[in-house]
């Protein structure tokens, strides 16, 4: 087989076969198989698209170009859950607990965060003596044990896609819809889930800008599962405004522990509520989404869900104690509100941009070895379609440094006060099949 014809053949719009995509992607994990090639096979995938036979097998071989966590030994159907991204996502804080007090195996595989915000890992970190330094055998007896548990990325998964990422990153190939479907499955399936729920982010601080990008990626994928044997769900969710009120890390736990208690912000709970539904359908123990929120719900006012926070804490080296005292969280030194200038309603908070002010704080990384301060961030008072009155407070700073007047300029740039505003529809379509 020569690649040169792989590349031909796509160009002209033709169906590749299983052998020719596995050839590529096995030739080009082991640098047989140059960069100009690829990229040349990538920009024909791009305008020529792949059905979905390809996008399976483009999927799969991307699993089989490196190691795959084997999570059989634990009991039970491992759902992951993955989002594409936001400012200020606390879910999978509230989730992996919530779901676990369900009896419902969660198995978590998590990285740290790079840009707008952290990622689950820096917030879990926040929680002094958490830690995700643990072995793969810890990991697997704590979920079966508590049904919960947290380790940091291990071995070398998909690397074939780690190469391919970096290359369309260049070449102007990142949007396309095959190639990011497969790109994110094939990570979630190496990581060893045997169902996914998928939570694709619309909007101004999303991936996809479009209603119509992110429905097109969440059919996708969600197609994907299921052809490769995940059964797979999807959501397509608001991020035109940060979710919740809080942006950074241990705000961001300090808001967990309240959405846990039922006390959380009106759209995380509601997100949380959502995405939980869909994992306990897929874990099977409940028939319809309606009786799997009915069931997570009862877990919040019971307590069970706070209870096994605790647990999962405690289990990683954890001090448990915040979740009672959450003063115990690392606080920073100057809290500063800032007030609106005139009264109306809140129109617009742009997510990416108010993201960004969380991490001039110091929230999240601008470089991979960036030292992330745990304590500071943005607490948001007002959201999208609030009234305000002049003087009201929009946002709180939390900040280790007293000169913040460059992230006071961006909140008044990136949040609009009109006469008219309407709150924002959360959830804009669930695709369960
Ligand atoms: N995120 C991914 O993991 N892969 C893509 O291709 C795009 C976004
Ligand atoms: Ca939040």
């Amino acid at each position: 087989m020569r690649m040169v014809d792989v590349i031909s053949k796509k160009r002209d719009g033709k169906e590749l076969t299983t052998e020719e995509i596995n050839f590529f992607i096995e030739g080009y994990t082991k640098g047989i198989i140059p960069d100009y090639q690829a990229s040349a096979l990538a920009m024909a995938i791009f305008f020529q698209d792949m059905n979905n036979r390809e996008r399976a097998d483009l999927t799969m071989a991307m699993v089989n170009s490196g190691e795959t966590i084997d999570l059989s030994a634990i009991h039970g159907i491992k759902v992951d859950k993955h989002s594409t991204g936001g400012v200020g996502d606390t879910t999978t804080l509230v989730l992996a607990p919530l779901v676990a007090a369900l009896d419902i195996p969660v198995a978590k595989m998590s990285g740290r965060g790079l840009g707008h915000t952290g990622g689950t890992i820096d917030k879990l970190e926040s929680v002094p003596g958490f830690h995700v330094e643990i072995t793969k055998s810890e990991f697997i007896d704590l979920v079966n044990r508590d049904k919960v548990a947290v380790i940091g990325q291990t071995g070398n998964l998909t690397p074939a896609d780690k190469k391919l990422y970096a290359l369309r990153d260049v070449t102007g190939t990142v949007e396309s819809i095959p190639l990011i479907a497969s790109s994110i499955m094939s990570k979630k399936i190496a990581a060893g889930a045997n169902a996914i729920v998928l939570d694709v982010k619309t909007g101004v601080g999303a991936f996809m800008k479009t209603d119509k990008d992110a429905e097109k990626l969440a059919h996708a994928m969600v197609k994907i599962g299921n052809d490769v044997g995940r059964n797979t769900m999807a959501i397509i969710s608001d991020m035109s405004q940060p979710l919740g009120f809080a942006i950074g890390n241990a705000l961001e736990v300090k808001e967990a522990i309240d959405t846990l208690k039922g006390e959380g912000p009106e759209d995380l709970t509601e997100l949380v509520l959502t995405l939980g539904s869909q994992m306990v359908v897929l874990a099977k123990k409940a028939k319809t989404l309606e009786e799997a929120r009915k069931m997570l719900v009862q877990v919040i006012k019971n307590g069970k869900a706070l209870d096994k926070f605790k647990v999962f804490l405690k289990n990683q080296g954890g001090d448990s104690s915040i979740v009672d005292n959450p003063e115990k969280l690392p606080q920073a030194k100057y809290k500063i509100d800032v007030p609106a200038l005139k009264g109306g309603f809140v129109s617009n908070i742009v997510a990416d941009e108010i993201g960004i002010a969380a991490m001039i704080l110091g929230a999240g990384r601008a470089t991979k070895d960036d030292k992330i301060d745990l304590a500071v961030g943005l607490m948001l008072r007002k959201k999208v379609g609030y009234k305000v009155e002049k003087g009201d407070t929009l946002v709180t700073i939390y900040s280790n440094r007293e000169d913040v007047n460059e992230v006071i300029a961006k909140i008044y740039e990136n949040i609009t006060i009109s006469d008219h505003a309407q709150k924002p529809v959360l959830i804009h379509e669930i695709i369960t099949s």
